[in-house]
């Protein structure tokens, strides 16, 4: 497929957490025959494509980024022949699927991790892992620092006295991608999907893979930040791009399937997995971290745009994903709080629910604009916020144990979504609800919204087919400076993005406002809003 044409470059793709979404069999858990039902909604949304998170067998230790079985469906989600019926009823939907592809690490319920703790030490087995000696007088001391992204030593001993790496909690052992055998497995993965209609990959953790030669010490700043680029023992390591190509070479034996990736890196090492051999798309994340403020957005926006354009590729925007606190909740607190600290014990009365809701629907309408792809977390056309005040027991992020309980993890983005704004669930099935439902959601239900004008529903139905007609063209992108609490810019000759991201009412430009996040008075943009001008 020509590239200056191809599908995903302004596609909007919507991120499907199976076990949140739709429960079709009422057993309080989503699943693929809910998703099935749910594709209308979809299609009327109007969005491209559907990401999936993880749907493989799975112990869901880690909501299913623990893999079992990369060929088989997790038995609560459906079945592998669900899969397939349900990416070509997808497609007769107009709606690409792409699946969720999970190289870093297995689960430990994998055949290879088990044939690894059952073989002996030095083991053609072990060695698909990465098992070590500890260090000390009796190995028990782990063979480095390394610090589990969740929390904790990145190292667990088995009964022989070995250690294996889990850079994630310790029911996911990381593979090792040096041995040929895991290479062959992933391109045969990747062909099995891709044979049952798969539009291309989300490729989580794109940005591990590659661990330093001899397991250096990371020394006392374990974060990326801290270290020189490409210095990092077992994050963005150069290595990584062989293996990026070797994927795109079969992707591209392929019609039109593409692969985005999740690679928290330095912005300015993003583009080299953005380069025309590798992938198609990697996630914009830095709106996800940043605060409510023109200046930061339109930096990071500017930044996006041109080192995505610089390599001939485009920007792909986030607002929320399933790793995050919802943004709705995120601008509902002050500037400088750190929400995902927040959520255990920060000052409640900080949170301010509906200037969260108003900004949530202003930015959407700043993504949606931009040039590029943009990504849309399930319940975001909802206005969904946050489930902030999950009780504790409830709880079941890995990352709230493996961080001896000072996080309280992502459980709260992870909610049902409520359907109806009634019911045992809110219409998420005809059972319970595996997280419990904040009591706020009924009223946000996609029933409630579905004829409402002006709900945050109906805002996103009207965006996405403005988008689809107006936008979807090379109309090139310039900021406008609007003053200092404005984030402005401009597609083409005939569209402008306003925002006001201050305390005060703005003046509007002359020209017409045809579209609005919120209500504004002739010629005033009030604050929390964005409007799409001609
Ligand atoms: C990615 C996923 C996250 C998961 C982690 C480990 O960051 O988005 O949900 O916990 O990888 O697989």
């Amino acid at each position: 497929m020509e590239t200056s044409r191809a599908w995903w470059r302004h596609a909007v793709v919507y991120q499907i957490y199976v076990r949140s979404f739709a429960d079709g069999n009422g057993d309080g858990t989503g699943d693929i025959d809910g998703m099935r039902r749910r594709l209308p909604y979809l299609e009327r949304l109007g969005i491209d494509a559907v990401w999936v998170n993880p749907w493989y067998r799975s112990p869901l230790l880690d909501g299913g980024y623990d893999v079992a079985d990369y060929r088989e469906i997790n038995e609560q989600f459906g079945t592998t022949s669900e899969a397939e019926a349900f990416i070509a009823e997808a497609k007769a939907h107009g709606i690409r699927v792409l699946v969720d592809l999970v190289p870093n690490h297995s689960s430990w319920d994998h055949p290879w991790f088990r044939a690894a703790l059952a073989a002996a030490p030095g083991s053609e087995e072990r060695a698909r892992y990465h098992f070590l000696e500890g260090r000390g007088d009796a190995g028990e001391v782990p063979p480095n620092d390394w610090q589990s992204v969740f929390g904790g030593p990145a190292w667990t001993r088995v009964p022989d006295g070995q250690w294996y790496l889990h850079t994630y909690d310790e029911s996911q052992p990381d593979l090792n991608w040096d041995h040929p055998a895991v290479a062959d497995e992933f391109d045969a993965v990747m062909r099995f999907w891709l044979d049952r209609g798969a539009a291309g990959f989300r490729i989580d953790v794109a940005h591990g893979l590659v661990k330093a030669p001899g397991y250096p010490d990371a020394g006392p700043v374990q974060e990326l930040a801290g270290m020189p680029p490409g210095q990092h023992p077992f994050i963005d390591r150069d290595g990584i791009h062989p293996i990026v190509r070797r994927w795109r070479r079969l992707l591209d034996e392929y019609d039109d399937r593409m692969m985005v990736a999740e690679a928290w890196v330095d912005a300015s090492r993003r583009p080299l997995y953005l380069r025309p051999d590798e992938y198609h798309q990697a996630f914009d994340f830095d709106l996800l971290t940043a605060n409510w403020d023109a200046g930061e957005f339109a930096s990071i926006i500017a930044e996006s745009v041109s080192s995505a354009q610089a390599v001939g590729s485009d920007p792909t925007w986030v607002l929320s994903n399933h790793d995050v606190v919802r943004h709705a909740t995120r601008y509902g607190l002050p500037n400088g709080i750190e929400p995902g600290l927040w959520l255990l014990d920060g000052d409640r009365s900080l949170l301010d629910e509906a200037r969260g809701a108003r900004r949530a629907r202003a930015a959407a309408l700043v993504t949606l604009a931009l040039p590029g792809s943009a990504y849309v977390y399930q319940g975001d056309e909802l206005g969904l916020p946050e489930a902030w005040d999950l009780p504790l027991d409830a709880l079941q992020d890995p990352i709230w144990h493996d961080s001896g309980h000072t996080v309280k993890g992502r459980d709260g983005c992870r909610v049902p979504i409520p359907w109806e704004p009634t019911g045992e669930s809110l219409g998420f099935g005809d059972g319970g609800a595996w997280l419990p439902q904040p009591r706020a959601y009924a009223r946000l239900a996609a029933a409630v919204q579905e004829n409402a004008p002006d709900s945050s529903l109906d805002i996103y139905r009207r965006a996405l087919a403005i988008r689809r007609e107006r936008l979807v063209d090379e109309l090139g992108f310039e900021l406008l400076d609007a003053g200092a609490d404005v984030l402005a810019f401009r597609r083409g000759d005939r569209f402008v993005c306003m925002t006001n991201m201050g305390d005060l009412p703005v003046s509007l430009p002359a020209g017409e406002v045809f579209f609005a996040s919120g209500p504004f008075d002739d010629g005033e943009l009030p604050p929390d809003t964005t409007v799409w001008m001609a």
